[in-house]
């Protein structure tokens, strides 16, 4: 029970942009990175948040297929400290009952190493029934649609598919987590009001939510507020009440 929330109107899938630690560092005159190393806090009080709304489905936004533009040893440090809060905190995930998934893309430049470790977390977590959280690592929202086309192609190609056959609801399967219920509310950090590739297909009728706080200094407050805003909107999904 949190305060001010309904518990029946909680929604089931929050995915949240961690954005703004390269400023929340740079505010203080220190180095880009320290500002990823602070959002290690910002994430883990923000899943005991999730924790105690009782959400199905939590999925952070933490390398997108663009962070590969920054310089390497932004790049370097990202994939090693994503490898080491794996590391840290799924023994104690795994004993509250979260599964730990990733959504990105496998192939290409993330390290053996990290890949290793990602499958190793997500064979460990496989059968737990609380929390999903899902860290979306190597992830653009344009190329899983290009990944899901790519293999409805090859499913038409070996005659399996029939183009007419393709519609929404498979389309949906060849995405990369098609068990995944689409996000009811997406939160972005730092003052940025954009999506930056982010489950473009997913995110079709998400609420948005906004605001100023620079991922380190987000906590489970700020995702309680937001669910606070989320329990006073009118979704209409495109019809009429
Ligand atoms: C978000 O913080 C983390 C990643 C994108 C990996 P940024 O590093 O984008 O921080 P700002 O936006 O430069 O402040
Ligand atoms: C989005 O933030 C990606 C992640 C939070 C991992 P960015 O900082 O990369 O997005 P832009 O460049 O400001 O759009
Ligand atoms: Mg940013």
């Amino acid at each position: 029970m949190v305060k001010g929330i309904d518990p029946k109107r909680v929604p089931a899938h929050v995915a949240i942009v961690m954005d703004g630690n390269g400023r929340w560092a740079r505010q203080r005159g220190l180095p880009r990175v320290d500002g990823h190393a602070a959002g290690e806090d910002a994430l883990f009080d923000t899943v005991e948040g999730a924790l105690a709304l009782g959400l199905g489905w939590l999925t952070v936004f933490a390398f997108s297929t663009e962070n590969w533009r920054r310089p390497l040893d932004e790049v370097r440090f990202l994939m090693d400290f994503n490898e080491g809060i794996l590391v840290r905190h799924r023994d104690d995930l795994h004993a509250r009952g979260v599964r730990m998934r990733f959504m990105g893309r496998r192939a290409g430049r993330v390290p053996r190493r990290v890949l290793r470790r990602m499958e190793e977390t997500e064979a460990l977590t496989r059968r737990n029934r609380g929390m999903t959280l899902t860290i979306a690592f190597n992830y653009g929202g344009r190329a899983e649609i290009v990944d899901a086309a790519r293999s409805l192609a090859a499913e038409v190609a070996a005659g399996r598919l029939e183009p007419d056959r393709i519609d929404e609801a498979r389309v949906r399967r060849a995405l990369y987590a098609p068990d995944m219920p689409d996000p009811d509310l997406v939160i972005r950090t730092s003052g940025e009001s954009r999506i930056s590739n982010f489950l473009l297909w997913e995110a079709a009728y998400s609420e948005l939510f906004f605001t100023d706080v620079l991922w380190p200094d987000f906590r489970r407050d700020h995702l309680f507020e937001a669910v606070r805003d989320f329990q006073r909107r009118e979704r209409r999904f495109g019809a009429i009440r």
